[in-house]
């Protein structure tokens, strides 16, 4: 810990001297979900808290003003949202879902260009500059222009690691023979059949993004930048970016190989303090006893309150029946027959709850930034998996040894009960929990510092263009050699062809030789 504080005090004397200078920095950040933004949020304000001025495109506008720091509101965008959580859930196959997907992501472009804030503030021409496009990658492609309308360099930020499409921001290289797509629940260590179905899930994302979906990005480009689009095509935009940010790390997740402008910083958001607890809830886990006390989170998409009312009975009766106390957010005031031991409340200041020692176990939606949360505070988790990449994370806490999942949708009080009595018992899921944090927080500066290093990395090498990878300006088939298999091939095919005419020759000459010969035979 002594180490780690001193790492960071170190890292902050590194980082002053560029506190020289403050740059305007445009950041992008439309997703409608609240956890994306939360996950950027102390990032952004800490880059507005070191002199330079960041104006924030998003769905969450701050309720106090921000020294430094303004927003662009774009509300625009839940209604995308709303429609995109309904029609998940009617997807037949993975094509439909990545036309909901793709669909999806082409609404919030539309909302966020269509907003009349932003066509004032940054799309008039001459209006505003800027030095840093700071944007979440979500394939809202057409958005990338603002790196060239501004002449801005452009950092990308993803919010649960690379993929694909991230990867071909930089020119990254994700082998499908142990990188899974985050969708498919796989982990990096696949038998022969995952393997096969990793490569037909990821060709169809792919296949269905550049035949269907690109182009409709192309258009959104052509509409609003008009005056770049017949100058530059958006692929050549897509293929310039200066930096990825990940919030991923190998210890979280598995080792793997990046290119030096795609940087891991997972826990972007966690701050290294824990802030004290508001006074009810303080004085709750206290009185819990050496039982100690379990923290229950849905996150911010999934609300409790809407679960099946005999669902939410039967968590009530099993909590009631347990000898901790339990902290359950739940977005109704009142819940008929609540226990004695257990506390509701629409919000918690989670990584504090999570930080308290009594706190000893987190049942959890398995959302990236809970599970992260959780591993930073060394706690086992429960998790209830719903959609995205929450089957992974609840996986990987599985295989990995500190955690449980259950199927929300079909389990039994008794299999809660029995999970929660594991996890609490068995001192595995402790151990393996401690030790996952200790390899989490053993880095050398903190994930924010990290990423506020090479945001300001990128500004102090004008784009940090000396970073670029070369196949940034490969071909499809130059990436892959394809051009010199082919020469190989046609070498082979020729070699194949030619060895075939010799032996017919051949044949041919010593047929002839052998009639030659017979026939000189029957002559004499
Ligand atoms: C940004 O913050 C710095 C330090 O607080 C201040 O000196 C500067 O004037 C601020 N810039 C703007 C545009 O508010
Ligand atoms: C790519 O980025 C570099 C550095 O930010 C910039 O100088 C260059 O103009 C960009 N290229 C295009 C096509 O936008």
């Amino acid at each position: 810990m002594f180490a780690l504080r001193l790492c960071s005090i170190l890292s902050i004397i590194i980082i002053l001297p560029s506190l020289l200078e403050g740059a305007r920095i445009l950041a992008i950040f439309p997703f409608p979900g609240p956890s994306q933004y939360i996950n950027v949020l102390p990032y952004l304000k800490a880059l507005a808290e070191r002199g330079h001025e960041v104006t924030s495109v998003n769905a969450f506008p701050q309720k106090k003003p921000v020294n430094n720091f303004s927003d662009i509101t774009v509300t625009e965008v839940f209604q995308s949202y709303d429609d995109l959580i309904s029609s998940m859930s009617e997807a037949k196959n993975s094509w439909h879902l990545n036309n909901f997907m793709n669909e999806f992501f082409i609404s919030v472009t539309k909302a966020v260009l269509n907003n009349k804030e932003v066509q004032r503030q940054l799309l008039a021409p001459g209006k505003n500059h800027f030095d840093l496009i700071i944007l979440e990658t979500l394939r809202t492609d057409a958005l990338y222009a603002f790196s060239a309308h501004f002449n801005a360099p452009i950092i990308g930020l993803s919010t649960f690691g690379t993929d694909w499409n991230i990867d071909e921001l930089v020119g990254n290289a994700s082998p499908l023979s142990y990188i899974p797509l985050v969708t498919t629940g796989l982990t990096d260590r696949m038998t022969y059949w995952e393997r096969v179905y990793n490569f037909i899930e990821t060709s169809i994302a792919w296949v269905n993004w550049k035949l269907k979906y690109h182009s409709v990005q192309i258009k959104l480009y052509e509409q609003f930048f008009p005056h770049l689009a017949n100058k530059v095509p958006l692929l050549e935009l897509s293929k310039n970016f200066s930096l990825v940010l990940l919030n991923q790390h190998f210890s979280l997740s598995f080792p793997r190989p990046y290119v030096p402008n795609m940087v891991e910083v997972g826990g972007l958001h966690i701050s290294h303090k824990p802030a004290p607890l508001p006074k009810d809830i303080e004085d709750f886990i206290e009185g819990a006893g050496s039982a100690g006390v379990i923290y229950f989170s849905l996150g911010s998409n999934v609300k409790s309150k809407d679960l099946p009312e005999e669902q939410i009975q039967m968590l009530l009766k099993t909590f009631a029946s347990l000898p901790q106390r339990v902290l359950w957010k739940f977005e109704n005031d009142q819940l008929p027959g609540k226990p004695s031991n257990v506390f509701l409340s629409k919000w918690f200041p989670q990584p504090d709850i999570l930080a308290h020692p009594k706190v000893k176990l987190f049942i959890t939606h398995g959302g990236l930034l809970s599970t992260i949360e959780s591993i930073h505070h060394g706690k086992p988790v429960l998790g209830l998996p719903f959609f995205y990449d929450q089957f992974l994370n609840v996986e990987r806490a599985i295989r990995s040894g500190f955690g449980l999942g259950l199927d929300h949708n079909k389990m039994t009080a008794d299999e809660l009960k029995s999970s929660i009595h594991r996890l609490l018992t068995e001192p595995s899921f402790a151990t393996t929990a401690q030790q996952m944090s200790n390899r989490y927080r053993d880095q050398p500066m903190s994930p924010q510092e990290t990423a506020i290093w090479w945001t300001e990395y990128i500004l102090r090498h004008k784009g940090g263009h000396h970073m670029r990878s070369a196949a940034q300006d490969l071909s499809f088939v130059e990436y892959h050699n394809l051009d010199v298999l082919g020469l190989f091939l046609g070498i082979v095919i020729i070699a194949f062809i030619a060895f075939k005419l010799i032996l017919r020759k051949l044949w041919g000459l010593a047929t002839h030789q052998k009639l030659y010969e017979e026939r000189k035979l029957k002559d004499q």
